[in-house]
């Protein structure tokens, strides 16, 4: 009996080796002792396919049955015929450092119960020597062409449920949370998966790779970000020591440190927190939105609550021109009036109502945007007028999901944000949104990349809207698209789309065109 276990630790995406090792029938064009691996049956879980390798002059054959586990990335394989008595083990990948670890583990019976402990020794050499070779001829050949790997993101929990999923981790419950949290501090953040697949419509690929900063939110804004700041600083250097050339910054780890700006002043590499592609996204959104019910934005009260902030106030600049009105909300009243001043003087026609009070915001507006930086629910879907429409583009979301599920499509809520990027891009990593689709702030570092505009794009107050408008012009031509709009886990369903466009029929002040 033959027992092995070696690792091999490669620098390629956890993909691309999953790629090659589930086609073994590929084997013999570089690995030398391998001579034809024929796939006899496959199904997307499990395999059996035929090999005859020739080690040192000797041919070897058998028939194997591979069971696959993708989201364990993990074969297992037992030989069901041939030339031992049994042969079995697991082939598995892990991320590790800037790549993976292939791990192969085999144990193989050769039927000479005696005879066998005279030649275990040599034998074991030998198939130690054949296995090693194969491996390594797995990472020669996973390591060339690779694509390179030029951008990474840093995402952090935004809450309980996503760290469940994410790790798939079914106990994680709510009387663990304080344990969880303490775990979280002692954590250091660390590279959770690669991003592969991103190909703009000329045909540019890029490689990248997420970064969990392992905080939850309430975590991040504690103690005046303090702690979030050096973690979030401690998750660019990970990203850092993949080489790539330029990290954002999502949810609250764009927040803090006066909004990237400290921890790009701690890093070499250039930081951005990807807000100007969500002010892009957050608008087109509201216009696919309006296109949807069949009412001109020109004819509606927009809402902004959280509208001193940075996609606030961008938003609310780029739709003076647009919208029938603005109503703006955020807790400092001076700011609002600021900001009110600023906005008549650069679109001296449109209607200016600041406001602190955000039960006047909802009574008044027949469109919201969401984009505090106070996490939790603020609007209760129940509470809105029938026939409203919510962008909620705050991570975490500001409408309670449950509110939504009870105002049974009497209004329109979706997400802000949600991006199709181009090619076939898998995250490996269950961040919050369905396979493909990323965060327009995970949008606006891609865009980045690919165009090679390794800058600090959207940090600290240097949001603007000729810089909204470029990053969408970018991202349009590269072939990033606007996602369906959807709320959670769906899509807005069409049905909900008739009844705000019923309600909105009956409000008065709205004009149908
Ligand atoms: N979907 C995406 O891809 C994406 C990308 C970037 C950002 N975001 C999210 O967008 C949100 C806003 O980001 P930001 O960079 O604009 O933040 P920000 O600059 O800190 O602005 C936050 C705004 O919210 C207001 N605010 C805070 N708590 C409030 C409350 N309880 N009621 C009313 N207003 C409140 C603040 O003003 P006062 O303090 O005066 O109230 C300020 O106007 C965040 O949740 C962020 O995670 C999403």
């Amino acid at each position: 009996m033959t027992t092995l276990r070696l690792t091999v630790n490669i620098r390629a995406t956890k993909q691309r080796v999953w790629e090659i090792v589930t086609h073994p029938e590929r084997y013999p064009a570089f690995v030398r002792d391998v001579q034809d691996v024929t796939v006899l049956q496959r199904s997307q879980s499990v395999a059996l396919a035929r090999w005859r390798i020739r080690h040192d002059g000797v041919e070897f054959q058998w028939t194997e049955q591979c069971h696959y586990d993708v989201e364990q990335a993990r074969i297992t394989f037992h030989a069901v015929r041939g030339d031992f008595a049994s042969y079995d083990g697991s082939l598995a990948l892990e991320h590790a450092g800037p790549g993976v670890a292939l791990t192969l583990n085999a144990t193989m019976d050769w039927g000479l119960p005696s005879f066998g402990k005279v030649i275990a020794p040599v034998v074991e050499q030998r198939v130690r020597r054949a296995f090693t070779m194969m491996l390594v001829a797995i990472k020669r050949y996973a390591e060339r062409h690779r694509v390179a790997r030029t951008y990474a993101f840093v995402i952090h929990p935004l809450d309980l449920e996503l760290i469940r999923v994410a790790f798939r981790e079914p106990n994680i419950a709510a009387p663990r949370k304080e344990l969880l949290s303490k775990t979280f501090e002692w954590l250091p953040p660390f590279k959770c998966s690669d991003i592969v697949g991103l190909q703009s419509l000329d045909g540019h690929e890029v490689d990248g790779a997420l970064i969990y900063c392992p905080l939850l939110p309430e975590q991040m804004v504690a103690n005046g970000g303090a702690m979030a700041l050096r973690k979030t600083i401690e998750a660019i250097n990970v990203a850092e020591s993949l080489g790539v050339h330029i990290v954002g910054l999502g949810a609250y780890a764009a927040q803090i440190g006066r909004k990237g700006v400290l921890a790009a002043e701690a890093v070499r590499v250039p930081v951005t927190t990807g807000t100007s592609y969500t002010v892009a996204m957050a608008i087109q959104g509201i216009e696919t939105a309006c296109r949807a019910v069949g009412v001109p934005l020109s004819r509606l009260k927009v809402g902004i609550v959280g509208a001193t902030g940075g996609v606030g106030s961008t938003c609310a600049e780029l739709l003076a021109p647009r919208a029938g009105a603005l109503v703006l909300n955020a807790r400092n009243q001076t700011r609002l009036d600021e900001l009110t001043v600023t906005l008549k003087a650069r679109a001296p026609s449109v209607e200016v109502l600041p406001t602190a009070e955000l039960d006047w915001l909802v009574a008044n507006a027949d469109i919201i945007i969401t984009a505090t930086s106070t996490p939790g629910a603020l609007l209760d879907a129940r509470a809105l007028r029938p026939g409203t429409i919510v962008c909620d583009v705050s991570r975490p979301r500001n409408v309670s999901p449950q509110s939504v599920e009870d105002a049974h499509g009497s209004v329109l809520v979706f997400d802000g944000g949600v991006v199709k990027p181009p090619g076939d891009v898998d995250f490996d990593f269950c961040f919050g949104l369905p396979p493909g689709l990323a965060y327009a702030c995970m949008a606006e570092t891609m865009i980045l990349a690919l165009s090679e505009r390794y800058e600090g794009y959207s940090i600290g107050g240097n949001i603007s809207a000729p810089k909204v408008e470029e990053i969408a012009r970018l991202g349009d031509a590269l072939g990033f698209r606007l996602a369906a709009l959807r709320w959670c886990e769906r899509e807005v369903p069409t049905e909900t789309v008739e009844i705000v466009r019923e309600h909105l029929r009956n409000r008065a002040a709205v004009v149908w065109v």
